[in-house]
């Protein structure tokens, strides 16, 4: 088979590192790549928004299936785009993936389907939003930026005067673009944070092992939301007792919901979970890999990753045995210092030879890129995914720290405490 991937991140470098064990799969190609993912797959020059032509390059190459890593062209309509042409396409459909795209829509999605998630109203006025703080609402409070925005489009507002800045940020100033036309005002939850990311045919859901993602830019979560510093995985608080209840209430509900709607989805549900006190409820959904969530889970993961996908397409998902490896890892995100606001780039790496034959550890390169002189440098604020596994989650923690250390570069910066919650369980 040919398979095709698109994106550019650390969550490509995995998937694609994933597919490269399949025995099925004799040519990976990736638009646009990484300096990493060209180890493994032909890094094709189409950006991840340039649907057309990315099915222009599907149809004259023979590509067999084509895997779509990010939101922003799932939720853009690619699987659209590639089915109207024929070609073999794993994702939702733009109707389905407004589960991710439009928080507003997955919000009364849940509460129309008595999916538990945050007491919210929605606004598309910011004089309404600005009327409902002043007189109804309990601080903390989140408001969130109904459409996409890299992760950063919800702030958690701990008083009014916070509260009237984010609706100007969001609904006025548009700093967040079209994605805050709408904005969705949500009960402020208190709890651990679950990652539990899913396979989907449009009825079957399989869950993939869970892990927790550290958003905060910062050791101890302090500072700015980034994409992810660091994920550990299974979540030692996701509990058998948990996952029952999230099965029950959660997770078939969802995929039943979605269907009920005419909006069959196929392809990767991400539940971001918060397990409060009265019980598991949905921080947010997403409709592709979590980044860096997948550099932990398909690490752990027991099958072909080809005939878990291609099930899901055909609808035959029943029919999988999903299994993971009774083990642990860890993934420690290596940024350049500043990130997320500013940072240098083009900066040389060194020590990736490090990483070559060890089992169990992983390089997987998010924002990199080749100089001219075909050396490794740094392209974007995070830089490589450092994960390694372990027969329990602190060895796991160890060796993923130990490989940090194996590479050097001149504003290299990372966070101490990922995983560090484990030790508290
Ligand atoms: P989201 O993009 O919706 O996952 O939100 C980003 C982060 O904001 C989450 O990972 C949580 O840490 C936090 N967050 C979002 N919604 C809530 C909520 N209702 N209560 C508390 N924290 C929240
Ligand atoms: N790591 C969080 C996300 O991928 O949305």
């Amino acid at each position: 088979m040919k398979v095709l991937i698109v994106g550019s991140g650390g969550r490509e470098h995995a998937i694609a590192w994933s597919v490269a064990k399949s025995p099925k799969v004799d040519k990976i190609y990736c638009a646009p790549g990484n300096a990493g993912i060209s180890e493994y797959a032909e890094c094709v020059n189409i950006g991840a928004m340039e649907f057309e032509k990315l099915a222009d390059f599907a149809a004259k190459e023979g590509v067999d299936l084509t895997i779509i890593g990010m939101d922003d062209p799932l939720v853009g309509g690619i699987v659209d785009v590639f089915e109207a042409r024929g070609l073999k396409v794993f994702g939702p459909r733009k109707n389905a993936a407004i589960l991710e795209g439009s928080k507003a829509f997955s919000k009364d999605l849940m509460k129309k389907y008595n999916i538990p998630t945050a007491a919210y109203e929605n606004f598309d006025d910011p004089e309404k939003a600005l009327e409902y703080l002043r007189t109804e609402a309990k601080f903390p409070i989140v408001l969130k930026a109904d459409g996409l925005a890299l992760g950063k489009g919800v702030l958690i507002c701990n008083t009014l005067e916070e509260a009237e800045d984010g609706v100007k940020e969001i609904m006025e100033d548009k700093k967040f673009g079209n994605a805050g036309n709408t904005m969705v005002i949500e009960e402020f939850m208190t709890g651990r944070e679950v990652s539990v990311l899913s396979f989907v045919d449009g009825k079957t859901i399989k869950t993939m092992t869970s892990a927790q993602d550290h958003k905060r830019a910062m050791d101890g979560d302090q500072g700015l939301n980034t994409g992810g510093m660091g994920t550990f995985s299974p979540s030692p608080f996701y509990t058998e007792e948990v996952d029952a209840f999230c099965r029950k209430y959660i997770y078939q509900p969802t995929v039943d919901a979605m269907a009920c709607e005419g909006r069959p989805f196929k392809g990767i549900i991400f539940f971001g979970l918060m397990l409060t006190p009265e019980g598991p409820k949905v921080l947010e959904y997403n409709a592709r890999f979590g980044d860096p969530e997948a550099q932990v889970v398909l690490p752990r993961m027991k099958n072909d990753i080809i005939e878990v996908v291609e099930a899901c397409v055909d609808g035959t998902l029943d029919q999988i045995d999903l299994q993971f490896e009774d083990n642990a890892a860890v993934c420690v995100v290596l940024a350049s210092e500043g990130y997320p606001v500013k940072y240098e780039k083009g900066i040389p790496m060194y020590g990736f030879e490090n990483f070559k034959d060890k089992d169990g550890y992983y390089c997987f390169h998010a924002g990199t890129k080749f100089d001219e002189d075909g050396r490794f440098v740094t392209n974007g604020g995070r830089v490589l995914g450092i994960t390694a596994t372990g027969s329990n989650l602190k060895e796991a923690r160890k060796n993923a720290y130990a490989a940090t250390e194996w590479i050097t570069f001149a504003n290299k910066y990372m966070r101490h405490d990922i995983g560090k919650a484990i030790d508290e369980a």
